[in-house]
């Protein structure tokens, strides 16, 4: 028998180390082949390529190359791209991950094209629809077939919109099973001499359009990061959406001769992660960073109004601040006056192990 095709589907930056546990846990099974497939909307060596390598993914099995561009662009481009695929060679089912463009675009391709559709990390909201994620993540998890969710919290928020309890499956967080799969070499690596950081340091990662598309928003943060740096080094490791708008605004001169302020390209995820497990405190908007912070109990400082991640507020590490907050939260961090967290129930390492039982038992029943 051939063995059926299971597509995975991978964009952007924060999806490489969601698909990776997954990949490497399908490869091992003998009831499906596991096919990554890039769409390409993160092309630059730093933001995809390093990514793949660490994360000891394969070449993808299909590149659609939909670049950067408008939102319609984006899902747009990849909707036509990945159907061609799906008509010419259709998988048995279809995982798409996260809350990228390309998550909803390639649900509403399989979808139509009644494939089965897997959502993982499903059920998280941030009830902010100003947020172009949270409109993926509510399209996506309409129009899935099985619902991955993360935490007891997802689950409760699917069954709130009236999504039958049989289509939602909790597996856990599989960022942790990427950490933990790699931790043996995070733990080696000293990304830290190499950029030559002494003393307690901030790792700082911005890219939400809320916090970096104006002048304003934006040039406030510059000062509180100038401001955060009487503190302690801060480390700022610049998106490429960031670095452009630091420049439009006229912002990133500044900003990179403050002495105690260190700017770096975008970070491999081993080096990353290297910085965040020896950092005093994380300053971030990403997702992925409030969830990674909580699970090692490092305190983690979210710019952002809301979160769609709240466990990481009630359970972990995360609190949501604001910018001119932000040197008074280091004070605390150094201090050692933070939430410590706790364990979060399935943030252990296995996630990837439940959803491969998952995917066999309920789409390939
Ligand atoms: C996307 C996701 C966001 C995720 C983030 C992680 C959506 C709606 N947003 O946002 O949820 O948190 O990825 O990074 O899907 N660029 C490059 N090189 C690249 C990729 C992008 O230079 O490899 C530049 C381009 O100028 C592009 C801009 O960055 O226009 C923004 O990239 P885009 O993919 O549109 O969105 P992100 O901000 O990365």
């Amino acid at each position: 028998m051939i063995p059926k095709i299971v597509h995975l589907i991978a964009a952007a930056r924060p999806n490489f180390m969601k698909v990776a546990p997954l990949y490497h846990e399908l490869a091992g099974a003998s009831w499906c082949t596991a096919r990554v497939v890039h769409t390409g909307q993160h092309y630059d060596a730093n933001m995809s390529d390093a990514f793949f390598r660490d994360l000891r993914l394969p070449e993808p099995a299909h590149h659609l190359e939909v670049g950067s561009g408008s939102h319609a662009e984006q899902t747009g481009r990849t909707m036509m791209a990945y159907e061609a695929v799906c008509q010419r060679e259709p998988p048995a089912a279809i995982v798409v991950v996260g809350d990228v463009n390309a998550t909803a675009a390639c649900a509403l391709v399989g979808a139509k094209l009644w494939i089965p559709v897997v959502h993982l990390e499903a059920g998280l909201r941030s009830r902010d629809r100003r947020m172009p994620e949270e409109i993926n993540r509510l399209v996506t998890d309409a129009i899935s077939d099985l619902l991955w969710t993360p935490s007891r919290d997802a689950d409760a928020n699917l069954a709130a919109e009236g999504i039958p309890a049989e289509r939602i499956d909790r597996i856990g967080n599989i960022m942790i099973d990427s950490f933990e799969m790699l931790r043996p070499r995070i733990e080696a690596t000293d990304a830290r001499t190499r950029l030559g950081i002494a003393g307690p340091y901030a790792i700082v990662t911005l890219h939400r359009p809320s916090n970096v598309d104006a002048r304003e928003p934006l040039g406030e943060l510059v000062q509180a990061l100038t401001e955060l740096s009487r503190e302690l080094t801060v480390v700022f490791a610049v998106h490429p959406r960031t670095r452009r708008r630091l420049e439009e605004f006229g912002l990133l001169d500044g900003l990179a001769s403050v002495p105690a302020i260190r700017l770096t390209e975008p970070l491999s995820y081993i080096e990353f992660m290297s910085l965040v497990i020896g950092c005093a405190i994380a300053i971030t908007d990403s997702g992925g960073v409030q969830e990674e912070t909580s699970y090692l109990g490092i305190p983690c400082a979210t710019l952002r109004e809301n979160t769609e991640r709240p466990i990481t507020l009630s359970e972990g590490t995360n609190r949501l601040l604001t910018a001119p907050q932000l040197a008074a939260a280091a004070r605390e961090a150094l201090a050692g006056r933070w939430p410590r967290g706790g364990r979060i129930e399935l943030w252990d390492g296995h996630a990837a192990r439940r959803a491969a039982v998952s995917l066999r038992t309920r789409v390939f029943k």
